[in-house]
């Protein structure tokens, strides 16, 4: 049995860190093993212009770790009023990395999304000439549709009309919950991809809802059956490059967790890369953690992979991960596997 695994320093390819205060307390759990990230963009305000992405990465910089190595790579939030020349320009300096599609009312912060596709076909027109990818939030939101089947109708209702519509436009599924989202993927050729997290590795629907109701295991989109997790746990250790690791690390505080309309989002940058070399060796897939968390996402997006590496080690003793970090703003309760984990991140 292997006991340890050097990787090139992971990416996280789909990070929230919010703004003020809770970014100040998540920025080091993330800094500490990766090196870049894609950072969301569904601030209060959300960061929709090149001149809102540039002022956020300031922040984020300001904000990081004495003598943390760490490039935030920047998204802008896709509304019906955004401006295909300010995306261009902000493509072409380098500064922004790709455009995010939240439907309207999908998810934390996307009242300010997408309602008509039709409305914002100029952006995607610009942004497939230039190559600049789509991360789509994959949900559709209207009511009649049950919201275990959301992603499964989106996929069938916007998003394959849309790549029909404009081949060239490469697009990357977030968040993929589902066994169709994960076939869907493996059928786009090059211009397709999609990223998994880390959770919706470990938990199914029952572990949300089964002996009381769990609030720190509530996200969007809402892990599935059993038979979903299965898949996404195939598809990330398939070798398959069109999946790769975006955490969708997603911080609120406690009290906003633990509430009566709970906000969604799991909380997994402090043990993410623990937790991922549990879930490769029990696929029995180690060797195929770095494609997954380091490799394949810098192949997507044309940048090159770290030449910094990480070493993890399994230990004979579970390891012990802080249940929560106490960030200014609050405290935000990290990821619990529900089970012992051994593999640590030494260097
Ligand atoms: C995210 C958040 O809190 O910003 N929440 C989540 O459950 N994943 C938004 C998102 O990515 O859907
Ligand atoms: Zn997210």
């Amino acid at each position: 049995m292997m006991q340890e695994i050097t990787l090139r320093r992971p990416d996280d390819w789909h990070l929230h860190l919010r703004d003020g205060a809770m970014l100040k307390g998540v920025l080091p759990e993330t800094t500490r093993h990766f090196a870049r990230a894609i950072v969301m963009p569904n601030l209060v305000p959300p960061v929709v212009t090149a001149k809102d992405a540039s002022a956020y990465r300031d922040r984020i910089l300001a904000a990081l770790p004495a003598g943390a190595v760490f490039e935030p790579l920047m998204t802008l939030y896709l509304t019906e009023g955004t401006d295909p020349a300010d995306v261009a320009a902000a493509a072409a300096g380098g500064l922004v990395k790709a455009v995010k599609l939240y439907p309207a009312g999908a998810t934390t912060n996307s009242h300010s999304g997408v309602r008509n596709l039709d409305a914002v076909m100029p952006v995607l027109e610009k942004m497939a000439g230039i190559g600049l990818p789509l991360l789509t939030h994959g949900e559709v939101t209207t009511p009649e549709v049950d919201i275990f089947d959301r992603e499964a109708v989106f996929i069938d209702t916007v998003l394959d009309p849309l790549r029909r519509r404009l081949p060239e436009l490469r697009v990357v599924m977030e968040h993929i919950t589902t066994a169709e989202g994960a076939a869907y993927a493996a059928e786009g050729g090059p211009n397709l991809a999609a990223t998994i997290t880390t959770h919706h590795l470990i938990i199914n629907r029952n572990h949300i809802l089964v002996g009381g109701i769990k609030p720190h295991y509530y996200c969007l989109p809402v892990a599935k059956r059993e038979h979903h997790r299965q898949a996404l746990r195939k598809a990330a250790t398939s070798g398959a490059p069109c999946y790769f690791l975006g955490t969708d690390s997603a911080p609120h505080v406690d009290a906003l967790k633990e509430h009566a309309c709970g906000c969604a989002g799991c909380f997994t940058a402090t043990n993410t890369m623990p937790l991922l070399a549990h879930v490769f060796e029990e696929e029995g897939a180690l060797d195929r953690l770095e494609g997954f968390a380091s490799l394949h996402g810098p192949a997507f997006y044309g940048l090159p992979p770290n030449e910094a590496r990480i070493r993890l080690v399994k230990h004979e003793a579970p390891q012990v991960f802080p249940a929560k970090i106490l960030t200014e703003a609050g405290p935000v309760t990290v990821f619990d596997p529900g089970f012992p984990v051994h593999w640590h991140v030494e260097s």
